[in-house]
């Protein structure tokens, strides 16, 4: 199973931070647009207005935008605000609806001065079209092939000034000449409870939905930093609310609804506990290796790995280690168990290595602080 596979099951768990085509149209309803209504990321925010402000004074389309961030952070939601606070037209393409550099120039010559043109996932571009790109970035200017073989001539083809916003959870993937054509490069971070309770605010006034404090502050909580899972889960709550209760979203109709979703107190759901009881309560918490870990829990390798992991990883319940996955003390006891005395010594242990590895003295709080 590939990546994309992983991805595409992860987008039917309701703590996936992917979305599948129904939620889309659920999430274009929801998506704010225009900066000030777009909730945290202040430095971001504050950054991008500057640039955009100055495009303005200017009468120039401002330098090339690059986000990143992991899944469901606002890449999107950004780049349409970028446009429309520019009264711009956005267009709107993806790496991997680029199969060949032909197709990347019909987009380009069809551009009008000062239009947006959105890349996303733009990492997954094929290698041909990513070197068309960097030419047109710099000195808009593309060379269109035309003819075959022997007879095939490039002509040069000037392009109005635009802007590419590029949106990547990978940026680490790009090749430093695409990243060195990018003007403004914004990274996305999670976002902290009281920015998720706004959001939750906010969508819960566009949905036309009560819902009391207390319950946003749930929500959040159960949310892993990201809007999108905010937004879903209070459209579960809502079901919940309608079917089950008051219509109203209180304290209750949050804590019920959930525990029906399997959406644990710290925004673990049914798999991501799978995985940490049986690191701890089949492998004594590791170290196991990944394609042990998810026979055990019935899926695939990849579906451990990119879906339930990264987010038990970031939580320090887990760690992955040379020698296979183990669950952190904070991971037993998140799961009510008390860890061996050998997981301790394992964690001083890993600890130590960690030391080692980097030498720096100012990560011994960081790594000996348990995590939770
Ligand atoms: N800062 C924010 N304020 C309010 N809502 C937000 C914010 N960021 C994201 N959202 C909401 O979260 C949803 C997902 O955001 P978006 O589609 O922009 O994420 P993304 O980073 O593009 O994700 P992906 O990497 O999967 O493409 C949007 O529908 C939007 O309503
Ligand atoms: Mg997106």
């Amino acid at each position: 199973m590939s990546g994309d596979d992983a991805e595409a099951r992860g987008a039917e768990r309701a703590m996936s931070p992917s979305s599948n085509a129904i939620e889309r149209a659920a999430e274009a309803a929801l998506r704010p647009r225009t900066l000030d209504d777009f909730v945290g990321q202040h430095k971001v925010r504050e950054q991008l207005s500057l640039v955009l402000e100055a495009a303005k004074v200017r009468g120039r389309p401002p330098e090339h935008v690059l986000l990143s961030g992991p899944p469901g952070l606002g890449k999107t939601t950004l780049s349409m605000i970028i446009a429309a606070e520019l009264g711009a037209s956005l267009r709107i393409t993806s790496g991997p609806a680029i199969q060949h550099a032909g197709d990347l120039a019909s987009v380009l010559t069809s551009l009008e001065p000062g239009d947006v043109l959105f890349i996303d996932e733009i990492h997954r571009l094929a290698r041909p079209a990513e070197e068309m790109l960097y030419m047109a970035m710099e000195d808009f200017r593309v060379d269109v092939v035309v003819g075959k073989g022997a007879g095939a001539a490039a002509i040069p083809l000037e392009l109005p000034p635009f802007t590419t916003v590029g949106a990547t959870t990978r940026a680490g993937l790009l090749p430093a000449p695409l990243r060195d054509r990018f003007g403004f490069t914004a990274h996305l971070d999670f976002y902290s409870p009281a920015e998720l309770e706004r959001v939750l605010q906010r969508s819960a006034n566009k949905l036309e939905i009560a819902l009391s404090a207390d319950a946003a502050r749930e929500i959040s909580l159960r949310s892993r930093g990201t809007p999108r899972i905010a937004n879903r889960l209070v459209r579960r709550v809502r079901d919940w609310a309608q079917v089950r209760g008051d219509g109203l979203i209180d304290l209750t109709a949050a804590r019920e609804a959930l525990t029906v979703y399997e959406v644990d107190e710290r925004g673990l759901d049914r798999l991501d506990r799978g995985v940490l009881s049986a690191l701890c309560t089949l492998f004594g918490g590791g170290p196991v290796g990944l394609s042990t870990l998810a026979i055990a829990v019935g899926e695939e390798p990849e579906t451990v790995s990119e879906v339930a992991e990264p987010f038990l990883v970031r939580e320090g319940l887990m760690g992955r280690t040379p020698r296979g996955r183990i669950a952190t003390p904070a991971g037993w006891r998140h799961l009510g168990l008390t860890a061996p005395r050998s997981v301790m010594m394992d964690s001083a242990q890993l600890a130590l290595d960690v030391l080692d590895e980097t030498n720096e003295t100012d990560v011994t709080e960081e790594t000996n602080a348990p995590r939770d």
